[in-house]
């Protein structure tokens, strides 16, 4: 199976400092109940800070939800190499710096550099980009980061599905990120005409 040496396959999870690390907390939660993938964590400081901040969390706490975690300073860790096999990578929340990061090859840390990684071994990249409302400068490092084969999936609120929580709001940003991976997901109720 691809991404994978015969166990789960591995999907890299970053998290940066952006608004609403409750995406990043519901993923794994969902990542964890399906069983599927082997979540590879990589948060990076400014996430750390989002999840005190908005979370009133400690980090580690979030660090718990994954299968293994890897320290963003560790530029030698695992996903730090397309010799490891993944199949693919979301950054779920995506701040405006981290994209930008991806979008100009700034690989200074571990979260940007397995970004990078992802996107030379062509495979899916998802970036969880939020920001609101959007500048020149983000729209454009967007469409860098699309036309060198990214996706960037905006957390953007539907109603289609007759959501009646935040946690189904959440939920449905999930299961639209799962389904750019081909990860089989009933996260949220779909529309079905
Ligand atoms: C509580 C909090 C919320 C933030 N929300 C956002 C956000 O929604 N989007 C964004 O692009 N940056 C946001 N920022 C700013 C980033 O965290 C900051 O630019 C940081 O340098 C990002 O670094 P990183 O991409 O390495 O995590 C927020 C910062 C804090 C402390």
């Amino acid at each position: 199976m691809a991404g994978t040496d015969g166990n789960r396959p591995r999907l890299v999870v970053g998290v940066s400092g952006s608004s609403a690390p409750q995406l990043a907390v519901t993923f794994l939660e969902i990542a964890r109940e399906l069983g599927t993938v082997e979540t590879h964590l990589v948060m990076s400081a400014g996430a750390r800070l989002s999840i005190e901040r908005e979370l009133r969390q400690d980090p580690s706490e979030v660090e718990k939800l994954a299968d293994v975690v890897h320290d963003t300073r560790d530029l030698g860790a695992a996903v730090s190499s397309g010799s490891f096999v993944t199949l693919g990578m979301v950054v779920v929340p995506c701040s405006m710096r981290t994209l930008a990061a991806v979008a100009t090859g700034n690989s200074d840390n571990l979260l940007a550099r397995a970004a990078d990684v992802t996107l030379k071994e062509r495979r899916p990249l998802v970036l969880v980009a939020r920001e609101t409302p959007l500048n020149y400068i983000h729209i454009e490092n967007m469409k860098r980061v699309t036309l060198a084969g990214g996706t960037i999936l905006p957390p953007v609120l539907s109603f289609y599905h007759q959501p009646r929580t935040i946690e189904d709001l959440l939920r449905q940003t999930c299961g639209k990120i799962l389904d750019q991976f081909h990860v089989a997901n009933e996260t949220f109720p779909r529309w079905t005409g």
